[in-house]
């Protein structure tokens, strides 16, 4: 039998579609196991201010359909230090809690990581995040409803690109990674999509722009993810429009409208099975561990492992898309 009786549960960094639905899952899966749960407000901002109260099974009703997070979140430079995580975890002490749930990116993952060696209490991670850019899992919480956004703007796009024969640049998240921009674009029929993770964009796209008219294209969509190496959207825009002036450019950066939203039926029920699993390994002593979902099953993925390997992007797809847009 587990010593834990109380948990704690956090959503931290970005918010992710989906978030809610783990939380909501850590909630009544903790209680289901008789265990006490508190929600940690703000992040690990708020766990250094005390911002913790118990959750009933109530306090998580109508929630798994609603984007952003109830628990809300924040990013914390004074976490960053030694002293702020022994405030921090006098917090946790002084609310009893002898274990945490935390829900979040890569950042908050590696907070947590360096949480319970100094402080050891056990702490499992969630993959919230719509960049999906943790290694060890396929797949992150959010990213599947940010995909469905970029895919429905983007064909709206289409619309008004090809009525009047123009080239768009349209800017998706990923501040260190292109997997929404890969799949995005894919799911888009785009033109090409250049990511963080590959160089020479601008040769890249020359074959559509001198050889894409001709096959008698007439209008065109580039993806480019945030983090892409030339300096997103803008910039490469501005660089074909003086190398190209004939082509009509236009650039739409979708920005924090890819966070937002009701999250997708597989965002809901992955975030569920997620924060659920979560409980369970804590039940069954782990700690340090990130969830995961490799071939649609559950997996443990130690911190370590998740945090310090990249998480590679799919060549394969990435060719494929290429020889799709001829
Ligand atoms: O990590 C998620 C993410 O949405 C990135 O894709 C993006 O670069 C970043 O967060 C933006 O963060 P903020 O909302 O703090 O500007």
């Amino acid at each position: 039998m587990s010593k834990i009786k109380n948990i704690g549960v956090l959503t931290s960094g970005g918010d992710a579609p989906g978030m809610n639905a783990a939380v909501r899952a850590v909630v009544r899966m903790g209680i289901y196991n008789k265990l006490k749960v508190f929600g940690i407000y703000n992040g690990y901002h708020g766990m250094i201010n005390g911002e913790i109260e118990q959750l009933v099974s109530h306090d998580v009703s109508g929630i798994l359909q609603r984007g952003g997070t109830i628990l809300k979140t924040a990013r914390s430079k004074e976490f960053r230090t030694v002293e702020g995580r022994k405030k921090a975890f006098e917090q946790l002490k002084k609310h009893k809690i002898d274990a945490l749930v935390i829900i979040g990116g890569d950042g908050s993952l590696t907070g947590a990581r360096i949480l319970s060696e100094e402080h050891d209490i056990p702490c499992i991670g969630v993959p919230g995040t719509i960049d999906n850019d943790l290694y060890g899992t396929d797949y992150t919480i959010g990213y599947d409803t940010a995909l469905n956004t970029v895919v429905d703007a983007v064909d709206k796009i289409s619309d008004t690109a090809s009525a009047h024969n123009r080239i768009f640049f349209v800017e998706v998240m990923g501040r260190d990674a292109g997997f929404i921009a890969l799949r995005g674009g894919v799911a888009c029929g785009a033109e090409a999509i250049l990511l963080p993770e590959k160089e020479n964009d601008i040769n890249r796209l020359e074959t559509f722009l001198k050889e894409g008219f001709k096959r008698k294209k007439t209008s065109g969509i580039i993806i480019v993810a945030e983090g892409e190496q030339e300096g997103g959207a803008y910039e490469i825009a501005k660089k074909v429009k003086k190398e190209y002036p004939h082509y009509d450019v236009k650039v739409t950066v979708l920005g924090h409208i890819q966070r937002g939203g009701k999250p997708s039926a597989y965002d809901r029920v992955t975030a569920s099975q997620m924060g659920a699993a979560a409980v369970e390994a804590l039940l069954d002593d782990q700690k340090s561990i990130m969830i995961g979902m490799v071939n649609k099953k559950i997996v443990h993925v130690p911190f370590n492992k998740a945090i310090k390997n990249k998480k590679p992007i799919n060549d394969e797809l990435f060719n494929l898309a290429d020889i799709l847009s001829i």
